[in-house]
């Protein structure tokens, strides 16, 4: 089976959420298993700073516009993944993140910026490069890749079968209807059956209409996404292609998320010793400014500073937060008036730390050292850092949405397999009740050892979703299917 899996950000390579970690892990877990496997991304700087073994692969040409794109092969730094890059300096080369200036803005011309991303992907998938290399299955990513499915099936190519892959309803990668010839699509396309969203041009949409198969990153996100709730309008288009549509977890790439081998840790430790974890818990308390006091639980947020995470249920509740005896540890970056809110609470509370920013370590020795990690988010297509504090012994605070719902389960039921606090209703009483029995059980030390091994216990690694994600590219290629299912003698 030979995938080409194209995203807009991978880890370690460029990341700014929990797209690069899944772009970075799923790839490697479809090879270990043994695909064929290519993860294409945009040679942003960074990439090309930190990629290995990068060669000159084929020119494209100008493919929207006239800047001149060619694709490189490389290998990741850390592993033998082969990474296709889109080079295109006058699109790529710039000082600032993936998809916005260095002050936040958005790239003026994201469209083709992406446009060439996912034509560059669609060529590759329809054998009309000089690569060498042409994939049975496209798995695309959010919008940054949407139209890659659509050029795809645009283009005629008949062997190639596309997925796309949502990790996020919310961004829906929206552009006026005028940049549609910049982006060579033809008016044709630009119906309520295809392109078209309201008037605009949606590079998601794109993916949903135009995809074989549609995945999300959790079984309860995809069911959910077919409500008006947490459709953003496309609630109807998933209703009717819910055949198509399945939820696959997230997994968690464990060589990064251990406590047993992180060496960020002041002190590493495992489910059978967590000694360590005190010394985790003591260093953070010292680092972050916080009295370090052993007995007082620590409650941590790691993310990104917007309505989605649940962040202003969190700024709203610190004074009871603190009243109920946590201390209170938050890191993010995001929108500017949740930045300006965080900073000013740390200087109004004692007992609450902030630091605003992107800090990959930092985000590893607070999901170490807490007790408890906050994650009341609106809603949550799977959600990594609450798997990730299971691991770390960190009991997740969540809301009962989308993928917090799949992997978290409430402690202190019978039976003891409980990892977590849940709570349904988004308003302060029913997080804060839910954060209340978190104290509670933290101050009953046996209960608290139960649930924090049950959740160092789980077992969220990738070989389970990229499996899935096989069965998926199998029934849409079934004469590879056949191949697997008999042992393949010939080209298949
Ligand atoms: P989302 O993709 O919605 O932001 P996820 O939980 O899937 O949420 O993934 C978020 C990823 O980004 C995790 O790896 C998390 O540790 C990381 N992250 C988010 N904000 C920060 C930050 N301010 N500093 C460091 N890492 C962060
Ligand atoms: C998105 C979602 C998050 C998910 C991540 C990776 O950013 O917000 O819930 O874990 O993608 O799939």
């Amino acid at each position: 089976m030979k995938i080409l899996f194209a995203a807009s950000e991978a880890f370690p390579l460029v990341k700014t959420g929990g797209l690069a970690d899944v772009a970075g892990a799923l790839p490697a877990a479809l090879a270990a298993a043994g695909s064929d496997v290519r993860l294409m991304l945009p040679a942003y700087p960074e990439v090309l700073a930190r990629a290995r073994s990068i060669e000159p692969a084929a020119t494209l040409g100008p493919l929207l516009g006239d800047a001149p794109v060619r694709l490189l092969t490389a290998r990741m730094p850390d592993s033998d993944l082969e990474l296709l890059l889109v080079d295109s300096p006058p699109l790529y080369e710039r000082a600032g993140g993936p998809y916005t200036d260095a002050h936040g803005v958005d790239w003026p011309d994201n469209h083709l910026r992406f446009g060439v991303l996912s034509l560059a992907a669609a060529k590759v998938a329809a054998g009309t490069t000089d690569v060498g290399w042409r994939p049975d299955i496209l798995h695309a990513n959010d919008w940054q890749t949407g139209l890659a499915p659509a050029y795809l099936r645009l283009s005629g190519a008949p062997n190639t079968r596309s997925v796309v892959t949502i990790h996020n309803m919310r961004f829906q990668g929206l552009f006026p209807a005028a940049v549609l010839p910049e982006l060579q699509l033809p008016a044709l396309s630009f119906t309520m059956e295809g392109l078209e969203f309201h008037g605009q041009l949606s590079m998601l949409k794109a993916g949903l209409a135009f995809a074989d198969r549609i995945t999300t990153v959790s079984p309860t996100y995809a069911e959910e996404i077919q409500t008006a709730e947490f459709g953003y309008g496309m609630e109807g288009l998933l209703a009717a292609r819910r055949r198509d549509l399945s939820g696959v977890l997230n997994g968690v790439d464990y060589r990064q998320w251990s406590p047993a081998s992180d060496e960020s840790l002041a002190q590493r430790y495992t489910a059978a010793d967590t000694a360590g974890k005190a010394t985790c818990k003591s260093a953070l308390q010292h680092e972050l400014g916080l009295d370090a006091d052993p007995a007082r639980p620590l409650a941590a947020m790691v993310g990104r500073l917007t309505e989605q995470k649940g962040i202003d249920l969190v700024v709203s509740t610190l004074p009871q937060m603190l009243a109920l005896g946590v201390q209170v540890a938050i890191l993010g970056s995001g929108e500017a008036h949740w930045e300006q809110a965080l900073t000013e609470a740390a200087h109004a509370h004692v007992g609450v730390a902030t630091r605003i920013g992107y800090d990959e370590q930092l985000a590893h020795r607070i999901i170490a050292g807490a007790d408890l990690f906050l994650m009341p988010s609106r809603f949550e297509p799977c959600g990594l850092t609450q798997m990730y504090a299971m691991r770390y012994g960190t009991l997740p605070v969540v809301r009962r949405t989308g993928g917090l719902a799949d992997t978290v389960r409430e402690a202190g039921a019978p039976g003891g397999t409980g990892t977590g606090f849940l709570f349904d209703a988004a308003e302060p009483e029913a997080f804060l009740g839910a954060l209340q029995r978190g104290v509670t059980m933290y101050a009953d030390r046996p209960s608290w050892r139960l649930a924090q091994r049950a959740a160092m216990q789980q077992d969220f690694s990738w070989d389970r979703a990229a499996d899935e994600y096989l069965w998926i590219y199998r029934a849409l290629a079934p004469h590879l299917a056949a191949g697997t299912a008999w042992g393949r003698t010939g080209g298949a």
